[in-house]
């Protein structure tokens, strides 16, 4: 695990995030407990990395008195990266719920390891005050990167980058792409192994999420006819 990280990188260190990892890897997390802790997790990461947004004052009236509050100021948009994102898109939405959603399609070719682009839908870059850019993977960071591009090629520049586990490699690369986006990650992790996975690491995040990755040996067979 890294300790120190370039500017604009920041690795939790709150022990309830280290602990919920922890469950998040183990093999023996079903679908249903995993979905729950990226929930968890998310909001917790969501917490740390929103603690700059700016607030206004506001006048309002308590059933006591008039006094001054506070509200956020800032426009914020959601944009997970499919399919894997999508499991942390809820758990800040719930929290933000004016937030604006985009979505960008990306996956990994098993070949090359590079990102292939096929689908995006953003909100316009004019209603948009800060991108929060949601997937719990940065392995090799091409998906990452390429998510970057393409949010800043429709206009929208201040983007934070939320993340579950990341490999080293993963971190350098947006963080060398991207040197204005911070990134902000549950853990970073040791290395990437010869096909592209983050070491240790959880496994595949998108089948954890959906369950699409049953084991042969397991597998139900379809009711005969
Ligand atoms: C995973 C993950 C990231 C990407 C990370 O998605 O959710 O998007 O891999 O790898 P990289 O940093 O090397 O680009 P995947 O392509 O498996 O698609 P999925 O979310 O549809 O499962
Ligand atoms: N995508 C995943 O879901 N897991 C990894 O370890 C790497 C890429």
């Amino acid at each position: 695990m890294t300790e120190s990280h370039p500017k604009n990188v920041f690795e939790s260190k709150h022990p309830l995030v280290r602990h919920k990892v922890t469950i998040l890897r183990q093999t023996d997390t079903g679908v249903r407990r995993f979905r729950e802790v990226v929930w968890e997790l998310v909001g917790l990461l969501a917490y740390e990395a929103l603690a700059d947004l700016t607030l206004a004052g506001k006048e309002i009236m308590t059933p006591l008195a008039r006094t001054t509050g506070q509200v956020l100021t800032e426009r914020v948009a959601l944009v997970p990266i499919l399919r894997a994102g999508l499991g942390m898109v809820d758990p800040i939405w719930n929290l933000l719920p004016e937030a604006q959603i985009g979505h960008i399609g990306l996956y990994r070719d098993e070949e090359t390891l590079e990102p292939v682009e096929y689908y995006s839908k953003l909100p316009p870059a004019s209603q948009v005050d800060i991108c929060l850019l949601l997937d719990p993977m940065l392995a090799t960071g091409g998906s990452a990167v390429a998510a970057c591009n393409i949010l800043k090629r429709s206009g929208i520049e201040r983007i934070k980058y939320l993340g579950l586990i990341a490999a080293p490699e993963g971190i350098a690369r947006l963080h060398e792409a991207h040197p204005d986006v911070h990134i902000h990650l549950a853990a970073a992790d040791c290395c990437l192994n010869d096909r592209g996975y983050i070491v240790p690491g959880l496994g595949d995040a998108g089948d954890r999420l959906f369950g699409t990755k049953v084991d042969e040996a397991e597998r139900i067979p379809p009711a005969e006819a």
